[in-house]
């Protein structure tokens, strides 16, 4: 089942240039990212003696920066040389956790609908992938559907908080939950965390790592790239206990073995300069505008939208959309209204009887998003 095929992202950027369309469908930023630490890692591209190949695990001041993340927003203690390996992006973090931990014949569990490696991985791993559904249109956790899935075998759960694509924030309840499952039913938690810094509506991110029974199981992942927005970095890192953390830095080594040192710098500076609030609050503020543009106007349009609570996207569906379907009312509005949004059918092991939605990224600026929302409304007669 390991996809032989372009993803939908791919095949919708395709469109997109096909048609000269505003692209709301892959998620990067089309704003930079803060100057000073692309002045950091400047400082070093041009210094002698950075061009190496840096320690396997991670260049130990991005290490220590990470630790101090960790331990200064939710007070997890980890040992920089130890518990954490810099990766390149959350991708291949999850790549390192999902080949290091998940066995031949194990069986891996997420959320639906789910970023779109989860399941190609584990089926690298050799394991099996299991898509549970959360309940739309507000995409809760079905607990009881949960539970059997843990009595009928799970080795690993790979749970996304903030959620890509719902916006979902899991709360300390549902978080519990999950724990004393891990617990009872003993199985390791691969916690993928890009979104960490991007919640809404006073909704606040807890790690599943901070509950004292996941603790000791879980993997967390972080994005520099979803954080600083600069994607194009591909700077991501693992944390854990070292009884999870040894293989997953066994994995990495054979994966890219490490990142370079220059970007981990930059990295470094960029997580230390989160001492002080400034950045982080004014990466939320641009962050809910625009969220605020895309999701009001969105419902002006007769779409209805989910309240977004975290991360960058907002999944929107119309009768129009129920009728045709996601897939193809995606292409048609990339032909007509040229604007690419991702049909979430893709998210899916089995798209049958999903919700029919489209998945808009906020992460663009205003001016993208006003030009989606103008085209939309211009062909507003296509939602028929
Ligand atoms: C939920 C989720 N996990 C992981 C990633 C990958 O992050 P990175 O760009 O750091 O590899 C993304 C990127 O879109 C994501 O949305």
């Amino acid at each position: 089942m390991f996809p032989t095929q372009p993803s939908i992202f791919a095949e919708m950027s395709k469109l997109a240039l096909e048609h000269d369309a505003l692209n709301l469908g892959q998620g990067f930023p089309s704003f930079e990212g803060p100057a000073a630490i692309k002045e950091a890692a400047a400082r070093l591209l041009v210094e002698d003696g950075h061009q190496q190949y840096v320690r396997m695990a991670g260049h130990l001041p991005l290490c220590e920066a990470i630790a101090s993340h960790q331990k200064n927003f939710y007070g997890l203690e980890l040992n920089a040389g130890e518990h954490i390996c810099v990766t390149a992006g959350a991708t291949e973090g999850l790549a390192a956790t999902i080949l290091g931990l998940a066995k031949p014949g194990d069986r891996i569990c997420a959320f639906e609908p789910f970023y779109e490696c989860y399941p190609a991985l584990v089926s690298r791993a050799g394991a099996h992938f299991q898509g549970l559904r959360l309940r739309a249109p507000r995409y809760e956790l079905d607990r009881e559907a949960f539970l059997n899935a843990c009595e009928a075998g799970c080795d690993g759960l790979i749970l996304n908080t903030p959620h890509n694509p719902t916006g979902k924030v899991f709360d300390e309840d549902e978080l519990n939950f999950i724990a004393e499952c891990a617990a009872k039913y003993d199985f390791w938690i691969c916690a993928d965390e890009v979104y960490e810094h991007l919640t809404f509506e006073g909704r606040q991110h807890r790690p599943i790592a901070s509950l004292a029974n996941a603790n000791d199981r879980t993997v967390s992942l972080g994005s520099f790239g979803k954080t600083f927005s600069m994607t194009g970095w591909k700077i991501g890192w693992a944390s854990g206990p070292s009884s999870l953390m040894t293989s997953v830095r066994a994995a990495h080594q054979f994966l890219t073995f490490c990142q370079p040192k220059i970007l981990q710098e930059g990295a470094a500076h960029a997580l230390n300069s989160l001492q002080s609030p400034d950045y982080l609050q004014s990466f939320v503020t641009g962050y809910n505008q625009r969220r605020k543009t895309l999701c009001d106007g969105l419902r002006e349009l007769g779409f209805d939208v989910p309240q977004v609570n975290g991360a960058y996207f907002a999944l929107a569906t119309n009768p129009w959309v129920k009728k045709i379907g996601a897939r193809r009312a995606a292409s048609i509005l990339a032909e007509k209204a040229k604007v690419v949004a991702i049909p979430c059918n893709s998210f899916y092991i089995d798209p049958l009887g999903c919700p029919q939605t489209l998945r808009f990224a906020f992460c663009k600026d205003e001016k993208t998003i006003q030009g989606a929302l103008k085209n939309l409304k211009k062909h507003q007669a296509l939602f028929v």
